[in-house]
């Protein structure tokens, strides 16, 4: 799986996804965890848990999709973290994808500000078409607005994994930590994401 994690809006969870995917896909095969975000947030974490499960190289560059073959050699799954606000870095990501997972909070700003990540989608969609899902997170348990955003996406046509990231203490304090076992709703959100993409 070569699966790029993206929402140009900042702070909607791609970093901890990121992190937590990777740590999760690492138990199934070789995988490498691309930071092609400048400020470098997934390679921190790594450097600060010393002992981390598994590689990290940074790569914020333009032409990600070029180079990430190269980079990718010998392994079996490839994560990109990717920034906030800079497109060219995120498209390229996008271009090098086979499956693109959009994590948002269910708020109505996070909503609001998803378009320029679906028209970057959009524009690239003759030169790569990958799967797309989103993942809600940072949910409150039992209030509406989860099931509004559901809504929401579904209405723009977009594929939401019945898995929701819980808004938690523990994911807040993660940063840092390698995450071989303690992965919580990720390893479902990741399950659940090979079985969509095994579908087709
Ligand atoms: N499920 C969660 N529950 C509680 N806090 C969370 C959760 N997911 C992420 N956070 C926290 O929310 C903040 C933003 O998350 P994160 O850094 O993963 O987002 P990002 O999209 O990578 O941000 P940026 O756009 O700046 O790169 C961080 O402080 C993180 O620890
Ligand atoms: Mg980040």
């Amino acid at each position: 799986m070569k699966l790029a994690v993206a929402n140009l809006k900042g702070g909607a969870g791609k970093t901890t996804t990121a992190v937590y995917l990777a740590n999760a896909l690492a138990a199934s095969g070789r995988t490498l965890l691309i930071d092609a975000d400048p400020q470098g947030s997934a390679l921190s974490w790594s450097e600060a848990a010393g002992d981390f499960p598994l590689p990290v190289v940074a790569a914020p560059v333009k032409d990600l999709n070029r180079r990430v073959e190269q980079l990718a050699e010998g392994y079996v799954h490839v994560v990109i973290d990717t920034p906030p606000g800079e497109l060219a870095i995120t498209r390229s990501a996008l271009l090098a994808a086979d499956t693109v997972l959009i994590p948002i909070p269910p708020s109505v700003m996070d909503l609001d500000r998803l378009r320029p990540t679906l028209e970057i989608l959009a524009e690239i969609e003759n030169l790569n078409a990958p799967q797309v899902f989103c993942l809600l997170t940072r949910v409150r348990k039992g209030t509406r607005s989860s099931r509004a955003a559901r809504e929401v996406l579904v209405e723009l046509g977009l594929n939401v994994l019945t898995t929701e990231i819980s808004l938690r203490e523990s994911y807040a304090n993660s940063f840092g930590l390698g995450l071989t076992e303690e992965l919580g709703e990720y390893a479902d959100a990741l399950s659940e994401l090979q079985d969509q993409v095994n579908q087709v």
